[in-house]
């Protein structure tokens, strides 16, 4: 996480310069204001963390602009500053939401511990909040299961854009790990200590979407009983998710738009622009492509999301995958169940692996849950699969086949074979049905000796 902001509010421009140019030799990044008027109008337009506030500005009083501050932005954390002899302002002051004081003559050394404090109270909150908001925390980059080379490939691009701010869009089937690879990104980028907050844009009515993006004034609508951060706010130095993108409304897409191009956005019922410190990442299981053609969705948002684009292939183009996802899926379940399961009979792996899964990994998930839950024995067996998996294809593939790459063999021929029946022979078609290159297609049909 880039270091944190901090607001020093301090009329006596000498004890304002001496506190700022204590805080700018740890590193953070201070931001200067005279007037509660000026304080205000920073936090407003940025995102500070901590602010650092004497308890007597002119005609002011501290704790009136503490008040105001935490009014415009509930995240922030607050430190008063007051003379020792008036030690009763900092009971007042904490009673008003500052979060601690500290008294003249700064003692600095003193100074800098209670900002750290301050900062990590500050971070807890920001977590808890995150926490609250962000709708399932079960996905953790460490789970990510990646052996097939489509998915090393997937490795590399997750490893480049978590480089980058740059956008990223990750497109893919249902069910295919396309949060995984969001989280993912956002774990190995530098804003991995911010936070990572997601929006499930269909999940919601379009007005919905547009106040926990952008958040709304008291008022702005009906319903809206108090002021509302958006998410652009919440995750600020952190990665904002816009899960189903294509779903995003045409004007809702417009206001996306300008905070890609210019980093500002507006409060629901407000005129005052924000800056955004966000990291994008979008992601659709539909084709965006098509919907551009429709004018359902704009070209201009398309691309400027699309910087980094990422493409999770479906399982069934990935096979190798299952095994080692069936592996983990019966320790994870397993572990949750306390159930000891040493393994899947062959039957049952040599059906996973015929099935096309149109759910994907997800669905293979759920079928591997259910299987520990209701199976019997050590291992998972034919018996513990839906019934649809169980149903033998018309022709068995690869009839005596022994080891797991003889299986994916035989697959691969039963796919390709069927996809040139359909495509009447045409390589190209074939290859775009199978989701691989021509090249790659005829290289297939030449190792495994298919007839065209
Ligand atoms: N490579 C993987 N390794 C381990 N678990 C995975 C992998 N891919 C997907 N999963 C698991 O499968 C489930 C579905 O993945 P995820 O939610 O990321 O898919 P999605 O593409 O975002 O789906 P949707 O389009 O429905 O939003 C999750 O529980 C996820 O943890
Ligand atoms: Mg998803």
């Amino acid at each position: 996480m880039s270091k944190a902001l901090i607001l020093v509010v301090e009329d006596d421009p000498l004890q304002r310069r001496l506190i700022k140019q204590n805080l700018e030799s740890e590193g953070y990044t201070v931001f200067e204001a005279a007037t509660g008027k000026a304080a205000l109008e920073t936090v407003r337009t940025n995102p500070i963390d901590l602010a650092v506030v004497d308890y007597r500005l002119g005609e002011e009083k501290g704790t009136t602009v503490i008040q105001e501050m935490l009014a415009e932005n509930p995240l922030l954390t607050a430190i008063v500053v007051t003379a020792y002899a008036n030690i009763e302002n900092a009971v007042e002051a904490m009673r008003k939401g500052a979060y601690d004081y500290i008294t003249k003559p700064i003692d600095f050394e003193r100074f800098r511990l209670a900002a750290e404090r301050a900062l990590e109270r500050q971070k807890l909150r920001r977590e808890v909040s995150v926490l609250r908001s962000s709708l399932e925390e079960r996905f953790s980059a460490k789970n990510f299961i990646m052996a097939s080379s489509r998915m090393e490939e997937v490795g590399r691009l997750i490893a480049r854009a978590a480089k980058s701010d740059a956008t990223v869009l990750i497109q893919g089937e249902t069910g295919t790990g396309k949060d995984l690879v969001a989280r993912s990104i956002h774990q190995a980028s530098r804003r991995k200590d911010g936070p990572f907050l997601a929006l499930n844009i269909p999940s919601l009515p379009e007005t919905l979407v547009e106040s926990e993006l952008f958040g709304a004034e008291k008022g702005s609508y009906t319903g809206a009983t108090e002021r509302r951060i958006g998410k652009f706010e919440a995750a600020s130095r952190g990665t904002l998710f816009l899960d189903e993108i294509g779903d995003l409304g045409l004007s809702l897409q417009v206001k996306l738009l300008r905070v890609l191009q210019d980093g500002e956005f507006y409060r629901l019922g407000s005129s005052r622009p924000l800056r955004a410190d966000v990291r994008i990442i979008a992601a659709s299981n539909r084709d965006l492509e098509s919907r551009m053609a429709a004018e359902e969705f704009r070209a201009d948002l398309y691309y400027r999301l699309n910087v980094i684009s990422i493409t999770v292939p479906p399982l069934r183009q990935r096979k190798e995958d299952i095994p080692p996802l069936v592996d983990f899926f019966i320790k994870k379940y397993g572990a949750r169940e306390e159930i000891k399961i040493e393994g899947v009979t062959r039957e049952a792996m040599s059906a996973l692996l015929r099935y096309p899964f149109p759910g994907n990994v997800r669905e293979l998930e759920n079928i591997v849950e259910r299987a520990v839950v209701l199976g019997e024995g050590h291992f998972l067996t034919l018996e513990d699969l839906p019934v649809f998996i169980k149903e033998k294809p018309e022709e068995e593939i690869g009839t005596g086949e022994k080891t797991l790459t003889d299986m994916v063999r035989g697959l691969e021929i039963r796919e390709i074979k069927k996809a040139l029946l359909e495509a009447n022979g045409i390589k190209s078609k074939a290859a775009r049905t199978l989701g691989i290159t021509e090249r790659m297609l005829s290289y297939k049909i030449k190792i495994y000796g298919i007839s065209v």
